[in-house]
């Protein structure tokens, strides 16, 4: 039996096998009204069916203005609780541990009314200059990012995400890239991570389930200015001593300048095992792990806990059936008898 696809107790959470759906924005709500929609329920749905153990939700904005396009999934309103919870409980019916990644798009909110960021640098001429945010609007999004916690308790998910990643509003704040200023909450690292610090305690005082957190471990920028992976590993034992149960490791975002690095089958995996070398708690792979051989080899020398596949499952619902078949792991079931019979032997 192989461990990507065998049970484990991980951050937590009871799960029937070590494979993630990782956050995916899908733009589908038309209505711009943030709230759920029949797409959500046949694609994720089909992904529980599917056997995924986890699914996060897409970045799920909490405040109107945080979304990424106005196409985004909301939960800024307690009438984002209900279409939310029916989610929830259709994936629980499958067999699936749900999450949701809460998330302010910052400088990148495409369509924000009052573009905020903490400092006034443009991601790039379409975005335009962010306003740079008063102590007043770091403590209404720490207060949306907690309110958007009890709503999710609400919802009956199994865990948060915080977007911290990819250029986002929290991932503005950590990097001095991004983060220029003179206040508490801009120059050194400590004070850097002051902003998603000082939410931590209310978001777990609102939520009771697992409390997570997605980073991009480099800006791939070489102007020395950048955190460094030691940075990192420092911001990931704060968030430990502050209460994250396990960190999602991915990379860029941050800059519109696309890096010219090699990709490759796994090329994220070695900014997970640096975050692994500084932290107890877990950490995910997230990144080109179509392979599942490759997966069962990050997993088995310990340098990922969780094995996140993305456009893979996008492509494939049965991604984890053709995953059984590779690895000749004859203990994974699929869904039903039925789809027994699908299966080529
Ligand atoms: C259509 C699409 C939407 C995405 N939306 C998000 C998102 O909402 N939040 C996030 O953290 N990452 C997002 N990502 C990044 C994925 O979660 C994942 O990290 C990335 O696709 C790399 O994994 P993969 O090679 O398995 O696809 C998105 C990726 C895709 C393809």
């Amino acid at each position: 039996m192989s461990l990507l696809l065998s049970p484990a107790q991980v951050a937590g959470l009871s799960l029937k096998n070590r494979v993630v759906m990782p956050p995916m924005c899908m733009y589908a709500v038309e209505k711009e009204d943030g709230k759920v929609t029949p797409f959500h329920y046949a694609h994720y749905g089909a992904r529980a069916i599917g056997q995924v153990g986890l699914i996060i939700l897409e970045a799920t904005a909490v405040e109107p203005d945080g979304r990424l396009t106005n196409n985004d999934l909301g939960i800024w309103s307690d009438d984002h609780i209900a279409g939310l919870k029916s989610l929830v409980d259709e994936l629980h019916a499958f067999g699936a541990k749900v999450g949701i990644q809460l998330g302010h798009g910052g400088r990148k909110a495409a369509n924000a009314i009052d573009r905020i960021a903490p400092s006034a640098l443009a991601y790039n001429q379409d975005y335009g200059v962010p306003r740079e945010m008063t102590v007043a609007d770091i403590k209404r999004v720490q207060n949306s990012f907690a309110a958007a916690a009890k709503r999710a308790q609400e919802a009956g998910f199994d865990l948060i995400e915080l977007h911290g990643a990819h250029g986002y509003l929290i991932n503005q704040f950590l990097e001095p890239l991004t983060n220029h200023r003179k206040d508490s909450y801009g120059g050194s690292l400590e004070n850097r991570y002051r902003f998603v610090q000082e939410m931590l305690p209310h978001i777990k005082a609102n939520f009771n389930g697992s409390v997570w957190i997605r980073l991009s471990l480099t800006a791939y920028d070489d102007s020395g200015i950048q955190n460094t992976i030691e940075d990192w590993q420092n911001i990931g034992r704060w968030l430990e001593r502050d209460g994250i149960d396990c960190i999602d490791v991915s990379t860029g975002g941050l800059l519109d300048s696309r890096p010219n690095i090699p990709v490759y089958g796994g090329y994220q995996a070695p900014y997970t095992s640096r975050m692994k070398e500084a932290v107890s708690i877990p950490a995910t792979a997230v990144g080109l792990l179509n392979s599942p051989e490759l997966d069962e080899y990050l997993l088995q020398t310990q340098q990922a806990d969780l094995i996140e596949i993305g456009r893979g499952l996008i492509r494939n619902v049965n991604w984890l059936a053709d995953a059984a078949a590779i690895l000749h792991d004859h203990q994974f079931k699929v869904y039903n008898n039925s789809y027994e019979r699908g299966q080529v032997k």
